[in-house]
């Protein structure tokens, strides 16, 4: 049974304050877990209690640390690691608002993770095993190598251009081709003049004036470092456009252009020719924009895989809104959106059902836990994103990928795109 659950204020990838939770058992097993933070955060995500003040630009999280040390330790003590639903349903209740936003979803999220993290090891099992069972498999893995947006101080809008091996025999066979890919692109940027420091995820965040420029690049990377375009590997984008929506016009202010939704949809258009390698495209449109999002997907559902991230925030109510309205055909999956590892769950569940692929994400601000992608290859997630393979938060989620294919024998249980739509 859980004897003890305590946290600590550590820090994430940029640098601010974040929760790390302990749980341990009475057998003396430790569980332990980081809490990731988004910048580019869609309206209706649980909440990250934040302390406000002076210290740490307001960004200190030691009350949601002292929640986890009085009111969630108190209200867990004795109940069994094994019953996740039962301990998650628990914190929702004590926390007893719609959003998280008295305990703090990140408060509840590291103890909802950690709680995973002693009950696996209670097993003796690997996190992926204890919680997938045999019906497992390697996801298909989705990179972010240039920057923009919010993630970047740069002229793209659009905030990740990321690249995905389609053509692979095993998850690292797959992984090299990126590699390879993410080291040219590096020389073909440089041979351009542009500086190629780092963003956020890893990608590079070249002050490159265009979303199309940024496409030209990649493509030209992929063709020099010896693979074709869309068959080997594919491009995915992440245009996260609430960031360039104006709420008083209505209207998208997109790299020097003002667009209503109709132009937005023929200018992404223009992309998917140029470029046929494109396959997946996230929030097209605002999160609030239904209208715009319903049509595009009504005349794009077909052609090419749109992701929901900010619409629906890994919120099973907001999703099954999505469904009825026919908005998007994938959900992007994040577990600090929602704030306990079976909410999470049962968002999954729902996309699976309802045809909606899924692809579980990192955040842009994340920690060395690998938690991500033990939780990926446990719910057959299809698809993950976790940045370039570049900065140790980043590279460490596939690191573990790797020892988890090891483990599971090469080539086995790999996820394949598109087959990955409809698979249950
Ligand atoms: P975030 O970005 O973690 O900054 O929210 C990721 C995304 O929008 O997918
Ligand atoms: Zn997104």
């Amino acid at each position: 049974v859980i004897e003890n659950i305590h946290a600590l204020e550590i820090f994430d990838s940029r640098g601010n304050p974040t929760v790390e939770a302990f749980v341990t058992l009475s057998n003396g097993i430790v569980g332990k877990a980081e809490v990731p933070s988004g910048a580019s955060t869609g309206e209706n995500e649980a909440v990250e209690l934040r302390d406000g003040g002076k210290r740490l630009g307001g960004k200190g999280v030691t009350k949601a640390v002292n929640n986890v040390n009085t009111k969630i330790a108190k209200a867990l003590k004795g109940m069994d690691p094994h019953d996740q639903a039962k301990i998650d349903q628990t914190m929702i209740d004590l926390d007893g608002t719609p959003n998280k936003a008295k305990l703090g979803a990140n408060a509840i999220l590291g103890v909802s993770m950690a709680v995973a993290v002693a009950a696996a090891k209670d097993s003796h099992e690997p996190l992926y095993r204890y919680l997938g069972g045999t019906d497992i498999e390697m996801p298909q893995t989705f990179h972010n190598v240039i920057n923009g947006g919010e993630h970047a101080d740069n002229g793209i809008d659009v905030q990740e251009f990321m690249i995905t091996p389609v053509n692979k025999t095993s998850f690292r066979d797959g992984f090299e081709k990126i590699v390879n890919t993410y080291h040219t692109l590096k020389k073909v940027l440089e041979g351009m003049g542009f500086e190629t420091g780092l963003g956020d995820e890893g990608g590079f965040a070249p002050n490159l004036k265009s979303s199309e420029e940024a496409l030209k690049a990649l493509h030209e990377a992929i063709v020099k470092a010896g693979y074709k375009p869309g068959k080997d590997i594919a491009i995915a984008f992440d245009c996260a456009a609430s960031y360039f929506y104006n709420k008083d016009d209505k209207k998208y202010h997109f790299e020097g252009k003002v667009l209503d939704d109709q132009q937005l949809s023929d200018y992404y258009d223009k992309l998917f020719k140029e470029f046929p390698e494109i396959i997946s495209i996230e929030d097209p449109y605002d999160e609030n924009d239904i209208d715009g999002m319903v049509k595009f997907t009504k005349s794009h559902k077909d052609k090419i895989q749109i992701v929901l991230d900010d619409f629906i925030c890994t919120n099973p109510k907001l999703l099954a809104k999505a469904i009825k309205e026919g908005a998007g055909n994938a959900a992007l999956i994040k577990l600090n959106q929602i704030g306990t590892v079976s909410e999470t769950l049962e968002t999954v569940r729902l996309s699976r059902k309802n045809g909606y692929n899924t692809m579980i994400s990192h955040r842009s601000g994340e920690t060395g836990d690998t938690f991500l992608s033990d939780f990926a290859v446990a719910v057959k997630g299809g698809q993950l994103k976790a940045g370039a393979p570049a900065r140790s938060e980043r590279v460490e989620k596939y690191n573990r990928l790797l020892e988890i294919e090891s483990e599971l024998g090469k080539g086995e249980h790999i996820a394949t795109f598109p087959d990955s739509i409809d698979k249950d």
